[in-house]
């Protein structure tokens, strides 16, 4: 069985999680339930920074955000000194009301909207990437009306692919995402950012892809970003101060699975940066990294209780739990496997093979052929390593309320995010006069 940061199994074979009973979590706060580890997350943080530290002058971690966001999450991710990488306006509002100081955030999107660059200009957000060359003069514009400007860096493609599920591959030279180098249009870009009075060109940013279990294909681009960052001094005379070297390192999902170490990947990934800056004489710029799976994943775990055990003899035995795609949309997303087991019988032989599915009217296959110690109803079903983008992506369909998150540790347990209950699932639901009245009579 694969154990995560603070979790073990105590003498009576229930699991434990930041000293807490999971069990009893599952009691006292209902399920399906997200649990989150504080002592993991937060050592996941100072891992990242001690390895950027470790290898360059000036540095800066910036969480992403949109692994898992809420103003609990926030707060405890800047108290650990971490920057927040904000994907949408929503996010930056999370973020804002989490209490993070607006200079340590930095805006994303590929197709921002006014009101989410207003909000950024508004509130001096310390950073802005940039996706696009009209989205340059649409901050020109902004920070001329707002009397401001605009901290710049612009998002390049290094057409890199790395080795992950497609929908989670972006480097590569066919993506919506960033301006590719080859082409032209990232100098294209730096030269535009440069003559517009308005936006301070700070420098460049890339993020290939998500879930990657290597470090060899985000060296590749961060010297692809390098060789870049010469192009702009030589063709342009301009200085690139800041190189964001994107997110991306993946996790374990299943005990099989073994993403470097992060004091091991982190320095690997900036001395090739350093190394070939170093090679074009050029100085040492401020290194910025955006990790979000592998600051939070780990971290989380999802309870869920069993309500059905249905056996189709001769075919396979279906496990139904009181959640499903709308909790965690991944494995129907991208195929996305997880490690399962009873968290009432963590000590016991996992021997019965049974597919999890979820509550939804859907096939919503949660856990294929998985070993389970005889699950029977009222059984708890932990899932590991659900901290990132389970929350994040999780949905109302068929009105099933999103639920709980506890945060653990040293034995307590403290909601961060409260169930939603039908009141809330109503709550954007208007009525016109007209069609107001009691049918079906
Ligand atoms: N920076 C940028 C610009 C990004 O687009 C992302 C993730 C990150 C950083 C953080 O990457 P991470 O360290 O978390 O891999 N929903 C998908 C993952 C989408 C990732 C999107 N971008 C999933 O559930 O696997």
């Amino acid at each position: 069985m694969m154990l995560l940061g603070t979790q073990t199994v105590g003498p009576d074979g229930r699991l434990r999680v930041g000293g807490c009973d999971a069990v009893e979590l599952a009691e006292s706060f209902g399920t399906p339930l997200y649990v989150l580890d504080e002592a993991q997350l937060r050592a996941n943080c100072r891992a990242y920074r001690q390895a950027l530290e470790s290898v360059a002058a000036r540095s800066q971690v910036m969480y992403a955000g949109k692994a898992l966001l809420t103003t609990a999450v926030a707060s405890l991710v800047a108290s650990e000194g971490l920057g927040i990488d904000v994907a949408s306006g929503g996010e930056l509002a999370t973020a804002l009301a989490g209490g993070v100081e607006p200079g340590r955030l930095l805006l994303h999107g590929n197709c921002k909207s006014e009101t989410e660059m207003r909000l950024a200009l508004n509130r001096h957000v310390g950073r802005v990437v940039v996706d696009s060359l009209p989205e340059l003069d649409q901050w020109q514009r902004l920070a001329t009306e707002l009397d401001t400007r605009a901290p710049v860096l612009i998002r390049v493609n290094p057409n890199v692919k790395p080795k992950t599920h497609t929908a989670i591959s972006v480097g590569q030279i066919d993506s919506k995402f960033g301006l590719g180098i080859s082409a032209g249009a990232a100098i294209e870009a730096a030269r535009k950012a440069l003559a517009l009075d308005r936006i301070d060109f700070l420098g460049v940013h890339f993020h290939i892809g998500s879930q990657v279990l290597g470090w060899q294909a985000f060296a590749a681009a961060a010297e692809e970003a390098a060789d870049f960052v010469r192009t702009v001094r030589d063709e342009l005379g301009a200085t690139v101060d800041q190189v964001i070297l994107g997110g991306g390192l993946g996790i374990r999902y299943l005990p099989e699975h073994d993403p470097p170490a992060i004091a091991e990947f982190v320095p690997k990934v900036v001395s090739a940066l350093l190394a070939r800056l170093r090679a074009h004489d050029l100085p040492e710029p401020l290194v910025l990294l955006e990790p979000g799976r592998s600051i939070v994943g780990e971290a989380g775990l999802t309870l869920y209780r069993i309500g059905v055990v249905k056996d189709i003899p001769g075919v396979r035995t279906y496990v139904s739990v009181d959640g499903g795609l709308s909790d965690n949309p991944r494995p129907e997303m991208y195929g996305a496997e997880y490690h399962v087991f009873l968290a009432n019988k963590a000590d016991q032989p996992a021997e019965t093979v049974v597919t999890v599915a979820g509550k939804h009217c859907e096939t919503d296959t949660l856990f294929r052929d998985v070993a389970l110690a005889d699950p029977r109803p009222g059984d708890i079903l932990a899932v590991q390593s659900t901290g990132a983008y389970n929350y994040a992506m999780a949905s109302n369909y068929n009105r099933l309320p999103r639920p709980a998150m506890v945060l653990v540790a040293d034995g307590q347990a403290e909601l961060i995010v409260r169930r939603e209950t039908y009141e809330d699932l109503l709550k954007c639901d208007l009525m016109p006069q007209r069609l107001n009245g009691v049918h079906g009579s």
